[in-house]
C-alpha cells in the first residue's frame, strides 16, 4: 500500500471526522473539537493517506509534567498546551477500520516522532494513555513503556499511562 502522511489541513476535517465517529462510536469528538486541536497545534496533527483517501490520523498537544489521572482532568488541550513544554501528548491516533494491522498507525506514530523531534529538539519524551488492548500489542512494539494504570481515566474504560524517550535512540 503506497501510504503519505503529512500534516492536517482543514479540509481533512470531514474525512477525520467520518473514521473517528466510526471507530469511537461511544462518544466521537465533535468537528468543532477537531478543528480546535489542529489549529492549538498544526504540527502535531498528522493524517494517512493511501491512493485513494484519507486512513488515519493522529493528534497532539505539547505540556510540561502535569499529573492527571482521568480524562477530564486535561480534556481542554488548549489551556494546557504550551510549545515550550518537555513532553508530547498523543491526545489521540485512529485508524480506518478496514485499514488497522497494516502497520498505518505505527508509520503515523514514528512520523510524528520525527517531525517533533527535527522541529522541538527540547522535547524529550511522548506520553498517552492506552487503551488496555493496546498496552502490549501496538505501544510496546512502537518504542513506549509502561508509566503507571489510570483506572479511571474514562468512565467507560481504564487507561495505562505510556511513555517513549527520545534519549534511548539518541544511545
Ligand atoms: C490503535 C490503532 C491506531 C493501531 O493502528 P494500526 O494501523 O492498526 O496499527 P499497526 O498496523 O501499525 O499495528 C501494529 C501492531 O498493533 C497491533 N494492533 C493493531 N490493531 C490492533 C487491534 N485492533 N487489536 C489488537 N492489536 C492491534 C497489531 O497486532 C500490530 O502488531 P503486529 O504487526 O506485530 O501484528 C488502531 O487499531 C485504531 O485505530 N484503533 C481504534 C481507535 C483507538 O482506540 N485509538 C486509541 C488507541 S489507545
Amino acid at each position: 500500500m503506497n501510504l503519505n502522511i503529512r500534516l492536517a489541513r482543514h479540509e481533512d476535517i470531514s474525512d477525520i471526522l467520518c473514521i473517528e465517529q466510526s471507530i469511537e462510536r461511544d462518544a466521537p469528538a465533535s468537528r468543532q473539537t477537531l478543528v480546535g486541536r489542529l489549529e492549538m497545534f498544526p504540527d502535531g496533527f498528522l493524517v494517512a493517506n493511501n491512493d485513494l483517501q484519507l486512513i488515519g490520523y493522529i493528534e497532539s498537544c505539547i505540556f510540561n509534567e502535569h499529573p492527571f489521572s482521568k480524562y477530564d482532568d486535561i480534556r481542554h488541550f488548549s489551556t494546557i498546551h504550551y510549545l515550550n513544554g518537555a513532553i508530547l501528548f498523543i491526545i489521540f491516533i485512529g485508524v480506518d477500520e478496514r485499514f488497522q494491522k497494516m502497520g498505518v498507525g505505527s508509520s503515523l506514530i514514528n512520523v510524528l516522532k520525527k517531525k517533533i523531534q527535527l522541529k522541538y529538539p527540547h522535547i524529550q519524551k511522548i506520553h498517552l494513555v492506552s487503551k488496555e488492548r493496546y498496552v502490549n500489542s501496538f505501544y510496546r512494539k512502537n518504542g513506549f513503556r509502561i508509566i503507571k494504570p489510570l483506572p479511571d481515566y474514562m468512565p467507560s474504560y481504564a487507561g495505562m499511562l505510556m511513555e517513549y524517550q527520545y534519549h534511548n535512540d539518541r544511545l
